[in-house]
């Protein structure tokens, strides 16, 4: 490894250098002049923000939480990646992507507070989580604590737990609108037992839009001996937070999402003492029992993908973490507080700003998710995504930086006449 290309690489990470980019180092400048809170209402800030961002005119895009769009600079830069790596090929494979890994674990670790001997780039959330569900040894009889509003992929990588070691799942149902965080904590510690060795807990969830109480779940998981896997696709970059602050164990989320990564970017993170307890998917070769690299080896790579996450990083600093949710926040209040007290409209996310980010759950008397997702898009041009489970039957909302006041006026108006008819 050459440390002087290294630092070299490191030094050279600042997005507000990018060429074309000055407009966009004004635009912070300016927003910098306000605190977070009084700037996530200023519509002018937020139409400059929102022409960094190539948007197609078809439809209004309120289904941000499967995929963020990447913003204009990071699409060319992840462009010109790829035609780099087209061109110099297997010499830039052999030669420099070691190099360049390391750079994206370390920018990743300096971002999220964690040492990089403790994180590794994924594909996304669902290869992070399952490596850790499938890599734990388990033991006939070891139990797992889980939500029913959990990410079925994850809830169904337990469910092969249970048929391949026969471990036990034991499912909780979290209310919509929690009285308090203890009612939380509570759920998930009357599952405890002398068998348990792990509770999954979805920081953000994804269906709802319901942020949990990760620490106090943690410290009280702790308190039992008990180890602690945070579900954090939505949480990364959107949520003001770094890992440690959760107290967590494991901790898997997807850079494609908020932070608007190439597609096919996640982390890993695992806690140092848990590292050597957890079986690789694919094993590479020989390599010690406390290095988080065993379980990274995937073949080869995208590794456009994880050239583009330094920038990303920077585009997403240089806006900031408290600036992104106070904008996000408010563009989830203004839409829900307008619909709140509709007698055919049920608001399933929590009205607590501590419990909730960007996203929330909508549903109307007398709608089925699908037709309601449908007639949205059909009749009135909103894109959306149906959720339909036991107690939620709604559409899922998802605005995003570009989103404006104007387009969720739009689809309030569209609420209201659908909660009429
Ligand atoms: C809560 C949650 N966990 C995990 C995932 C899986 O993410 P990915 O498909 O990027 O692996 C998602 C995807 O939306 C999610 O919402």
């Amino acid at each position: 490894m050459n440390k002087r290309t290294f630092l070299k690489q490191m030094a050279a990470l600042s997005i507000t250098a990018l060429p074309g980019m000055e407009a966009f180092a004004r635009l912070l400048h300016q927003g910098r002049a306000l605190p977070p809170a009084a700037l996530a209402s200023e519509e002018e800030f937020w139409a400059e923000m929102r022409a960094n961002f190539h948007l197609q005119s078809e439809y209004i895009n309120l289904e941000n939480g499967y995929y963020c769009l990447m913003p204009k600079p990071l699409l060319e830069e992840y462009l010109d990646q790829v035609r780099k790596i087209n061109l110099e090929a297997s010499y830039y494979l052999r030669n420099r992507m070691e190099i360049d890994r390391l750079v994206t674990r370390q920018t990743l670790a300096e971002a999220t507070g964690v040492d990089r001997s403790e994180l590794i780039v994924t594909r996304n959330t669902t290869e992070s989580l399952d490596l850790v569900i499938s890599g734990i040894k388990w033991q006939a009889g070891d139990e797992a604590i889980m939500a029913r509003q959990d990410y079925g992929a994850m809830l169904h990588q337990f469910r092969l737990m249970e048929e391949r070691h026969g471990i036990k799942r034991k499912i909780i149902d979290l209310p919509h609108h929690p009285q308090s965080d203890a009612e939380l904590v509570a759920l998930y510690e009357q599952q405890i037992t002398d068998k348990t060795r792990l509770i999954m807990v979805c920081h953000l969830v994804n269906i709802t839009g319901q942020v949990l109480p990760v620490r106090q779940i943690c410290d009280m998981a702790h308190r039992h001996g008990v180890a602690v896997m945070v579900d954090g696709a939505h949480s990364f970059a959107h949520l003001n937070f770094k890992i440690p602050d959760l107290g967590c164990d494991y901790f898997g989320t997807s850079l494609h999402k908020w932070l608007s990564a190439p597609l096919g970017s996640g982390l890993l993170w695992v806690k140092k003492d848990k590292i050597p307890g957890l079986t690789p998917l694919f094993a590479e070769r020989e390599m010690p029992a406390n290095d988080i690299l065993r379980l990274n080896h995937m073949g080869t790579i995208p590794i456009h993908a994880h050239l583009a996450i330094p920038r990303a990083l920077e585009w997403h600093q240089a806006i900031g973490s408290a600036r992104k949710l106070e904008r996000l926040r408010y563009l989830k209040r203004y839409w829900t507080e307008a619909l709140q007290d509709h007698p055919n409209i049920e608001i399933y996310t929590p009205w607590e700003e501590q419990r909730y980010g960007a996203i929330a759950n909508v549903g109307i008397k007398g709608y089925e998710p699908a037709n309601m997702a449908q007639e949205l898009l059909e009749d009135y041009g909103i894109w959306t995504v149906a959720i339909d489970m036991e107690g939620l039957k709604g559409c899922r909302i998802t605005p995003h930086l570009y989103t404006t006041t104007q387009e969720l006026d739009q689809l309030v108006a569209a609420l209201l006449l659908m909660a009429k008819a």
